[in-house]
């Protein structure tokens, strides 16, 4: 079999969990690795035995596919100039902060023929896969009612790392943007579209270093007429993990919790009836916050499902598991979530998941 050839562009926090997926995978090799800032993409690539090159070469070196992993408001000039080469291209979360520049990257890629899948890898959790199963054979039946907490530790050195970090211009956003829109993606995953929200957010505890929001409370309307809660802060100390439960039309509830962040989340409540089974919350105690670099690192292996589904999708010729148009769905719930912290009153969520128009 043909060996793919990839690539990863933005050699940061996340970058390995690519890197070295990619270099894992048996039918993939990792040809090369790029960042704005030459001595990081040659010290990242050496590690992972790949040509370490600027974001100007690389796609001169005749990639099949290339991991996007740079700050989110780069990710449309990086996709859309990959999709002028003909590769086939894998984003990070979230797809961009703009609806319009998430359309731009979504229409560029139909139009060159290329896939564009974005990473949502807790998707790819056993116990989140079971949840989805559980909605589309009947054992939950459609959600009628989600709730979702997010409720982290950051250093404000973690904000103040990164000259992207923190702002409307550059972040797009706070821990709804950065650390949420993952349960976002799965809320709207198991319940479908969302239709209408209701937000209020604060900056707590980060006031110094951050102009975005650090802690938000949110209620959600779905097209089903289901209805979610979401509650999110990066102010907390040790942090708590997240947790995404859906009760659905037949009564039954079914639970996921992450802790401590970054792990695979465990099936903590499944409260179906004749199956009824539950965990104590945190039953082996708080463990204490992790580095962002151990957070990271637990999620590689989800990482690695993912773009394992991802090059197959190529080589199949079908779409990847969270495809462009997808990842589309949980921006356009943020939109609207921001839009109505700044209005005070309820917004519609953008339709533009349907009809990508630029
Ligand atoms: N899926 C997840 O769980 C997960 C986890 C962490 C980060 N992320 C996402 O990954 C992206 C990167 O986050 P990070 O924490 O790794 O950031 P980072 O700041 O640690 O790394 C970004 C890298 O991109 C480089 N860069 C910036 N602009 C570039 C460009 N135009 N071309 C090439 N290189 C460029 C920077 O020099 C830097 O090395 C963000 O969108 C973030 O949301 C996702």
């Amino acid at each position: 079999m043909k060996s793919l050839r990839a690539g990863v562009i933005g050699c940061g926090n996340v970058a390995g969990n690519h890197a070295s997926a990619y270099r894992d995978l048996p039918d993939t090799e990792l040809v090369a690795c790029a960042d704005v800032d030459s001595g990081r993409a040659a010290r990242f690539a050496a590690e992972y035995g790949a040509a370490g090159v600027s974001p100007g070469e690389i796609f001169g070196l005749g990639l099949d596919v290339v991991s996007v992993c740079t700050p989110h408001p780069t990710h449309e000039a990086v996709v859309i100039e990959a999709a002028a080469h003909g590769v086939h291209v894998l984003c990070e979360k979230p797809i961009a902060i703009g609806l319009g520049s998430a359309a731009r990257m979504v229409a560029a890629c139909e139009r060159a023929g290329v896939r564009l899948g974005v990473l949502f890898q807790r998707r790819f959790w056993p116990a989140a896969r079971r949840i989805r199963a559980a909605i589309d054979d009947g054992t939950l039946g459609t959600p009628v009612l989600g709730q979702t907490s997010v409720l982290l530790h950051r250093d404000t050195s973690y904000y103040t790392a990164d000259a992207w970090r923190g702002t409307w211009a550059t972040d797009g956003g706070g821990v709804l943007m950065t650390q949420a829109v993952h349960n976002i993606d799965l809320l709207q995953w198991f319940m479908g579209d969302a239709v209408e929200v209701a937000c209020s957010y604060a900056t707590v505890k980060h006031g110094a270093a951050i102009e975005v929001e650090d802690t938000a409370v949110a209620t959600v309307r779905f097209a089903s007429g289901g209805l979610a809660t979401i509650s999110a802060s990066t102010a907390l100390t040790p942090g708590l993990g997240t947790r995404v439960q859906v009760t659905g039309r037949t009564g039954a509830t079914a639970g996921l919790a992450e802790y401590p962040e970054g792990s695979e989340a465990r099936l903590d409540v499944w409260a179906v009836a004749g199956q009824e089974a539950a965990t104590a919350p945190f039953g082996a105690g708080l463990t204490g916050d992790l580095t962002l670099a151990q957070i990271n690192g637990s999620l590689a292996p989800f990482h690695a499902l993912q773009i394992a589904d991802f090059t197959a999708a190529v080589r199949e010729g079908r779409e990847p598991a969270v495809t462009g148009r997808e990842a589309v769905k949980s921006l356009a719930i943020l939109t609207a979530l921001y839009a109505s912290a700044a209005s005070g009153s309820p917004e519609p969520v953008p339709a533009l998941g349907k009809e990508i128009t630029v």
